[in-house]
């Protein structure tokens, strides 16, 4: 695959709903339910309902979609629209990257995390054998279509798992303005784009995750970590601003910032209200029991590469630390491997 097609994605913000003209549609179960009137009528595409949620983002429904599309004599002209949230799009994307080594595809991102982050940039990804995004591939979207009316169904909870990513993106960039989350009706569109537009300038610029797109994983390492330690009670967002405040702990005990630093960043993160249940499992939570976890991160070299705010910044550390050598993994931790459906 080379960097052009790499960066081939192209983000619009759509006003009114256009229903798809041609090839098939893979949505997230609940809009078919919460918006008949854009998937019902005369002209209906084959349409597969799935599941969303971590524990569906596996190679079970993988396999449903690869039957669908087979079903349905897809071929690789054909372009494949996917309504959902970040789980879908990661499921389905990559479901679409490996069916005949790739149909076209567009999102149509339906979740606010999913419209400024999980659909743009071209990772996709399943979970697998008890481990995040074990599975995945780098497969950009031809187009990403942004239609903000699908957030006035979505849940608070939903909305503040989008509102995480914005918070960490306005830690990496000043020109972009957090939008006040006290008020998510004032959640303009142009706001939306601006993130949008913002994770769209760094994938171009690195798409496959080994210079300043890395940064964009700041708080994923423990976040991912709490995600599947939790066995997925502990939705992404939260785990992320879990982990960027573990990663400002981390960096301060290590020398690699200043209390006063340490202080700024903690206040910042203070912005977001974090779930009672999910601040009683970090509390209960030793770290030992995160690093099966950690040492699974597909951002790991021979180390265990962490990205941690330094006093120029946040910026990628790499902790000298050889995973293999330690021979830990979800087993001898005594994690049930399980947790993530597989059948
Ligand atoms: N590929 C990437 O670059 C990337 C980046 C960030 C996150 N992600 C992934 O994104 C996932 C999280 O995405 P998410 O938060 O969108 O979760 P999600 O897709 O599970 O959606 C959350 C919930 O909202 C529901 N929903 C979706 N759209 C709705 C709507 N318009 N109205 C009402 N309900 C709606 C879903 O059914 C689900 O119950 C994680 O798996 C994470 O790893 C991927």
């Amino acid at each position: 695959m080379n960097t052009e097609y790499l960066i081939a994605d192209s983000l619009k913000l759509a006003a009114t709903f256009q229903y798809p003209s041609s090839g098939a549609i893979l949505c997230d179960a609940k809009l078919l339910k919460l918006y008949p009137e854009y998937f019902a009528g005369d002209k209906l595409l084959p349409t597969l309902a799935l599941k969303a949620g971590e524990k569906d983002k596996n190679l079970n429904q993988c396999l449903k979609i690869y039957e669908f599309l087979s079903e349905h004599k897809i071929g690789r002209q054909d372009t494949i629209h996917v309504f959902g949230g970040g789980t879908i799009s990661d499921l389905a994307a990559y479901a679409v990257s490996t069916f005949k080594r790739g149909c076209r595809l567009i999102l149509y991102p339906t979740t606010l995390l999913g419209m400024v982050d999980a659909a743009i940039g071209g990772k996709t990804g399943i979970n697998h054998l008890g481990y995040k995004n074990y599975l995945g591939s780098f497969y950009p979207a031809e187009r990403i279509i942004i239609h903000t009316s699908f957030l006035k169904s979505l849940p608070k909870a939903e909305l503040r798992q989008g509102y995480a990513e914005m918070l960490k993106y306005s830690l990496l960039s000043e020109d972009l303005v957090l939008p006040d989350f006290g008020s998510p009706e004032m959640l303009e569109d142009e706001m939306i784009l601006s993130f949008a537009e913002y994770k769209m300038q760094i994938c171009a610029i690195d798409p496959y995750d080994q210079r300043e797109r890395l940064l964009l994983n700041f708080g994923h390492s423990f976040g991912h970590a709490l995600e599947a330690a939790s066995q997925y009670k502990i939705k992404h967002g939260d785990a992320i601003v879990l982990g960027m405040n573990i990663a400002c702990d981390f960096s301060f005990q290590e020398g690699l910032i200043e209390e006063e630093e340490w202080n700024a960043y903690r206040d910042w993160l203070s912005e977001y209200p974090i779930p009672a249940a999910a601040l009683r499992f970090v509390d209960e939570t030793p770290m030992e029991n995160m690093m099966p976890f950690m040492l699974q991160d597909k951002k790991n070299g021979q180390g265990l590469r962490l990205i941690l705010p330094s006093k120029d910044g946040i910026k990628v550390v790499e902790l000298e630390f050889d995973p293999r050598a330690a021979g830990l993994d979800c087993q001898t931790a005594g994690f049930d491997t399980s947790r993530v459906e597989q059948g």
